[in-house]
């Protein structure tokens, strides 16, 4: 396995500026949903990281529950607009306050069908947190809640989002140098 120095052009946002980030986007949850309990549902896999590290700054009790969905085809990497429910929720979400949590919202058709899936299961509300916002590459208008940080259209790895399925661990967002990039 090599070493993700050897792809990395640079550090778009490093792990001190996550783990602030996230801090305040816990404590903006926490006031927004006081007196209630929300249901964080976590799109696997890439909102993982994201997920466990955000749960850890809010403070009022909630539930959490797992999707995967797969948007993109085999060695593509544009979406193709429709998504397969991979894994369903294992809970019900009628009447409860929904917060899905993404680790990156890109043309949006991932997470439009999402909130289409979820919205026919009548929750008392249902909002987006997402941490990274490429906001450029839209192609469907997306409700956005809650956004970590907005970036530029490059492709990104680390903290949750892969670079040919590893390096997900990393505790930053780097930028992949762009001859990697073309391999895919
Ligand atoms: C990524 C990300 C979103 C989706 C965003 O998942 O986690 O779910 O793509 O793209 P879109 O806005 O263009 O639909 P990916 O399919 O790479 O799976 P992974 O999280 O398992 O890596």
């Amino acid at each position: 396995m090599q070493d993700y120095h050897e792809f990395l052009e640079e550090i778009l946002i490093s792990e001190g500026a996550l783990q602030a980030r996230i801090r305040e986007l816990g404590a903006d949850i926490s006031r927004d949903y006081a007196g209630k309990t929300p249901i964080l549902i976590c799109i696997l896999r890439g909102g993982v990281m994201f997920l466990t590290d955000l749960v850890r700054h809010i403070t009022v009790p909630h539930m959490m529950d797992f999707m995967a969905v797969s948007s993109y085809g085999a060695g593509a990497r544009q979406s193709s607009g429709h998504v397969r429910i991979a894994h369903d929720l294992n809970t019900s979400i009628k009447d409860q306050d929904v917060l899905l949590v993404e680790d990156i919202i890109d043309s949006g058709h991932t997470i439009t069908e999402v909130l289409s899936l979820l919205q026919s299961r009548q929750p008392a509300s249902l909002k987006v947190c997402t941490l990274l916002d490429k906001a450029e590459r839209r192609e469907i208008e997306v409700p956005i809640d809650y956004c970590g940080f907005v970036i530029p259209n490059r492709f990104v790895f680390g903290y949750g989002l892969d670079l040919d399925e590893f390096y997900r661990n990393l505790p930053f967002i780097g930028v992949a140098q762009p001859d990697r990039i073309l391999r895919k």
